[in-house]
């Protein structure tokens, strides 16, 4: 497994992604794909455990057979779907590139597992759609070829994203420009 957007991208969101993290803790990364975020990341941050998830059988074997940091966890099997997930605490959530690609429930599902986990950050990348802001060629060209392959599938609104958080306690305490049209949100859970 090799994602090429994801070489591309991990820098950029480590930059943005780890002066944010907790100094110490869980994160659990949902929907980890190729490990690649995870590897880059995992080892900048020794304090952390960092517990990478996927729905995707292919994504578990694959951690399996790789080499991991030694702060890396083996992925583990977690569809955001699911009522139960297979940790039960975790100081941050990061997923990247998951909402679009996912079914329109994922967001909400997402935001109400933290709250359960008792986690006090969430970080999601990918891009989304700013009401009042035009949509970039390239994000109209991607929404198009993702519905076109799977109807549950298409670029989410920023604005739904928020909502879905409030529902859970979450706020937006920032969202980050990143290259080619995506965006690093920052929430923050509410007492
Ligand atoms: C575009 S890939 C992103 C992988 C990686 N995060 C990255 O940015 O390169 C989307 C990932 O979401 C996972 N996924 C889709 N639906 C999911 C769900 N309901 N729960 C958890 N993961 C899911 C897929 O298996 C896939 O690995």
């Amino acid at each position: 497994m090799f994602s090429p957007a994801a070489e591309r991208n991990k820098i950029p969101i480590s930059n943005v992604l780890g002066p944010r993290l907790p100094e110490s803790g869980i994160v659990l990364e949902i929907a980890c794909g190729a490990l690649q975020h995870a590897c880059h990341m995992a080892p900048k941050h020794p304090n952390l455990v960092w517990q990478p998830t996927d729905i995707n059988p292919e994504a578990i074997a694959h951690g399996q057979a790789i080499s991991l940091p030694t702060n890396l966890r083996v992925p583990r099997h977690l569809n955001v779907l699911d009522d139960s997930w297979p940790i039960d605490h975790a100081n941050a959530i990061y997923s990247a590139n998951l909402m679009h690609i996912s079914p329109p429930g994922v967001p909400a599902a997402l935001f109400r597992g933290a709250r359960k986990l008792g986690v006090s950050d969430v970080f999601v990348y990918g891009p989304f759609i700013v009401a009042g802001q035009p949509v970039a060629e390239g994000n109209l060209r991607f929404d198009d070829d993702l519905r076109s392959r799977n109807s549950q599938w298409g670029i989410r609104a920023l604005g739904q994203i928020e909502e879905c958080a409030a529902l859970s306690n979450f706020n937006m305490i920032d969202s980050v420009a990143m290259p080619a049209n995506n965006l690093f949100l920052h929430f923050t859970g509410v007492d």
